[in-house]
């Protein structure tokens, strides 16, 4: 949700309404707690111990669609973390298939590899190791087997330098700094060769005018279907108690909103409408127009593992971005499975290339030059240990 915007205009009438004052918003705390975002301090130096927690630690700091940290691992093998996915933890209605998901277990296995390589760790990594999950659903069965062993001399990636400082950014970019070829050449190749990329930047103004009209339209779709809104809606953490609290999910630290939820006026039980649904509308298509460049990365196949690479290879590019302090903002409306985004998927399969190929793309990002972005939550590390 583009969570800024939320209520805006709706907020300043009824808080007024409510006899609630300027002065009053403005004492309402406001900024991330530190609890919720201590995980991005990561573990410190390796002493000694359960190296397994240590590389964990970084893992789940990994990006993760809706912030959900569907993660959930098993310790009681030495050596070995099983990665089960925490099916308590989907988004079945904007993520039907859990492709998302998957992705999102994607990413987490890379930064797993890239913590491991750095304790000079060779993580040897077996994905659904009882068998694949059905192309419609997961299960209970693991995602992965990783076996942690020591390897003298194993590449150490320079990528891992950016891992507690990356973070999406869906505020609005510069839109004068175009993104240069030498950074997105950078991120093609962090990417690697499991999956394709393309870019489109705004010097190609035809082509990203288009890019910008999807994701607009998508987003409007997203915004007015109600069962996909009311699934973000129901992961708004609002207030720092929330956040605190939920350490997950779409945090919403402004002001107004807050305040609102205080007086009892902010309902989560209904789609967003009238001014509200306006501004958010509107905060959306400011912050796509001011967009330099869009990315995006297919993959061959939709099998699960194409899936996984796809993460893997997502984070290493944004990886890469943040150490050339580029933001990244996925964009994955157009890209999800539920039949009223029907068209819009196949339009941005067919304006980015992926269509003629027979690929399905994976993530489409806006990218491009902003101010820094702060952390968002995690959940303490306990949390994901289910033994
Ligand atoms: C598969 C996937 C899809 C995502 N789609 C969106 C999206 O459509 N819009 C958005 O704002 N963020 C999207 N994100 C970013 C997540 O919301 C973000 O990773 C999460 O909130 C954690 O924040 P962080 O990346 O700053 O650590 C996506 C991330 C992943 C891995």
């Amino acid at each position: 949700m583009q969570r800024r915007q939320l209520l805006r205009v709706l907020g300043g009438t009824a808080i007024a309404a409510a006899g609630v004052g300027a002065a009053g918003i403005a004492s309402l705390p406001t900024s991330m707690p530190a609890e919720a975002v201590a995980a991005w301090q990561g573990p410190g130096a390796y002493t000694g111990g359960d190296a397994r927690r240590h590389v964990l630690s970084y893992a789940m700091l990994a990006p993760h669609a809706h912030n959900l940290q569907s993660w959930s691992v098993d310790l009681s093998e030495p050596d070995v973390i099983m990665l089960y996915c925490d099916l308590e933890r989907l988004l079945p209605h904007t993520d039907p298939l859990s492709r998302q998901v998957l992705i999102s277990h994607g990413t987490f296995l890379e930064l797993l590899d890239l913590a491991a390589r750095e304790l000079g760790l060779r993580a040897d990594i077996v994905l659904f190791p009882q068998g694949v999950f059905h192309a419609q659903a997961l299960d209970a069965r693991p995602v992965a087997r990783i076996a942690l062993s020591p390897q003298p001399g194993v590449a150490r990636d320079p990528l891992f330098a950016h891992v507690r400082a990356r973070h999406t950014n869906r505020s609005a970019y510069d839109a004068t700094r175009l993104v240069p070829a030498s950074a997105v050449d950078a991120m093609r190749r962090a990417a690697g060769p499991d999956v394709t990329v393309g870019f489109v930047g705004t010097d190609q103004t035809a082509l990203a005018a288009q890019h910008r009209e999807i994701a607009i339209q998508a987003w409007q779709i997203e915004l007015t279907t109600p069962r996909t809104v009311m699934e973000s809606m129901h992961l708004l953490r609002v207030g720092t108690a929330e956040v605190a609290t939920h350490r997950d999910g779409i945090s919403l630290l402004d002001p107004l909103p807050v305040a609102l939820d205080r007086l009892g006026m902010l309902d989560r039980k209904a789609p967003p409408e009238g001014q509200n649904l306006e501004v958010q509308l509107k905060g959306f298509n400011a912050s796509v127009a001011t967009t330099p460049g869009f990315w995006w990365l297919n993959t061959a196949n939709n099998t699960r593992a194409a899936q996984i690479a796809a993460g893997r290879a997502y984070v290493r590019a944004q990886l890469a971005a943040t150490g050339l302090g580029l933001s990244f903002h996925p964009l994955s409306q157009a890209l999800q499975e539920y039949p009223e985004q029907a068209a819009l998927y196949q339009a941005i399969h067919a304006l980015t290339g992926a269509a003629s190929l027979g690929h399905t793309l994976q993530m489409w990002v806006r990218v491009g030059y902003a101010p820094a972005k702060g952390p968002s939550p995690r959940r303490p590390l306990q949390a994901l240990i289910r033994s």
